[in-house]
């Protein structure tokens, strides 16, 4: 019998225009929020039915832009909206905890931007507020809902790559000093880890699970958030974790999971759909490919808290709460070695 060639696993995400319809309102009308938007209105028979920001001109602008109904100048008036079911928090990490928690208290769900909080005091305090108010609050860690993140989880699941040894992911953007101020300033709780850091971290939560004993070295800037981070950690089974972060360069964005039979590699953009996931055996030849669909990857984390919300779930399956407070507990460790503390904290 001919000895079949090894194969990544088939997604089993979804499709995204087979979920059910959410009215959505958008809390912090900035850059983000344009690409969640336009996917809800391109990507999925959800919408956007209001938007709300700290300044009514600015909310109407982007209302406009987006042909949303309305348009609020304060975000109390948008939780109050009693025709929003759940809120897209999209303001800067420093004010997820706030935001969140105000709409949480007005009766609404809530898809908080990732990094989910500043750190796991807040974050607890989140799932905690909408535990007992029995609503769902998730961490828009996007990439986690992708279809390729499942090829590659489930692959490992299925025992393809033999036993993992270990796994890797970088994420280097050149967004400092001459990008968004937002990423400079520790009272927006800048700093690479929050924005790029978070993106490795969650791959390797996501394929393997468990992360702990994080080690970290990194540089500050003289603001005092981090400019690069280097990481190590143990994943389930002590796998080792290699990962980093960096704002002031750009590099591959690559992750791989290398295991004795063979290895998973995504050789740029790894958190995006604009990537490829190839099956490599140890010799380096190809086994198989996934190109995933890489138009509007937003759909799917719109689709599956869609999803959740009609059947009253608090949390979604491919981002559960204990992956966000692993995740949370992994960044505040990574930060309190590399000394960066926020204003207040
Ligand atoms: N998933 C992704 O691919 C992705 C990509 C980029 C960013 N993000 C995340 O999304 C969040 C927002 O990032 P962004 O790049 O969209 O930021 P941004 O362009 O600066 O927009 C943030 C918005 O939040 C509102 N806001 C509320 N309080 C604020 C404050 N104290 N200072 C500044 N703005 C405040 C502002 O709107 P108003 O003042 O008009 O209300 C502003 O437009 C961050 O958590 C970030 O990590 C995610």
């Amino acid at each position: 019998m001919p000895t079949m060639q090894p194969a990544l696993a088939v997604p089993a995400i979804p499709d995204p225009m087979d979920a059910p319809a959410l009215r959505w309102g958008i809390l912090g009308p900035g850059g983000i929020a344009n690409t969640f938007a336009s996917a809800a209105r391109e990507g999925t028979r959800s919408s956007v039915v209001a938007v709300g920001s700290r300044s009514r001109d600015r909310a109407s602008v982007f209302a406009r832009r987006h042909g949303i109904a309305r348009a609020y100048g304060s975000y109390e008036e948008l939780v109050a909206d009693d025709e929003v079911d759940a809120v897209y928090i999209a303001s800067p990490h420093s004010e997820h905890h706030e935001h969140a928690l105000l709409a949480l208290h007005a009766g609404k769900p809530v898809l908080v931007e990732k990094a989910f909080t500043r750190n796991i005091a807040e974050t607890e305090e989140i799932l905690t507020t909408a535990e007992r108010a029995g609503l769902l609050a998730a961490e828009a860690m996007w990439s986690r809902y992708l279809p390729h993140y499942d090829v590659v989880r489930r692959t490992v699941q299925d025992g393809t790559l033999g036993e993992v040894v270990r796994i890797s992911a970088d994420h280097g953007q050149l967004l400092w000093p001459d990008g968004p101020q937002r990423l400079a300033d520790p009272a927006l709780a800048g700093g690479a880890l929050l924005d790029l850091g978070v993106y490795p971290v969650a791959f390797v939560d996501h394929v393997l699970g468990g992360l702990r004993d994080v080690r970290a070295t990194g540089t500050l800037s003289a603001q005092g958030v981090d400019i690069t981070v280097g990481m190590t950690a143990r994943a389930e089974s002590d796998v080792p974790a290699l990962m980093s972060c960096t704002m002031a360069a750009a590099d591959a964005t690559a992750a791989a999971v290398i295991g004795t039979r063979a290895r998973i590699e995504l050789s740029s953009r790894f958190y995006e759909p604009s990537t490829t996931v190839r099956l490599i055996a140890p010799d380096g030849a190809a086994l198989d490919e996934y190109h995933p669909d890489p138009v509007h990857g937003f759909r799917f984390q719109i689709a599956e808290i869609a999803r959740a919300v009609s059947e009253g779930r608090g949390e979604p399956w491919s981002v559960p709460w204990e992956a966000t407070r692993r995740v949370m507990g992994i960044l505040d460790e990574v930060r309190r070695q590399v000394g960066v503390r926020y204003p207040g904290e």
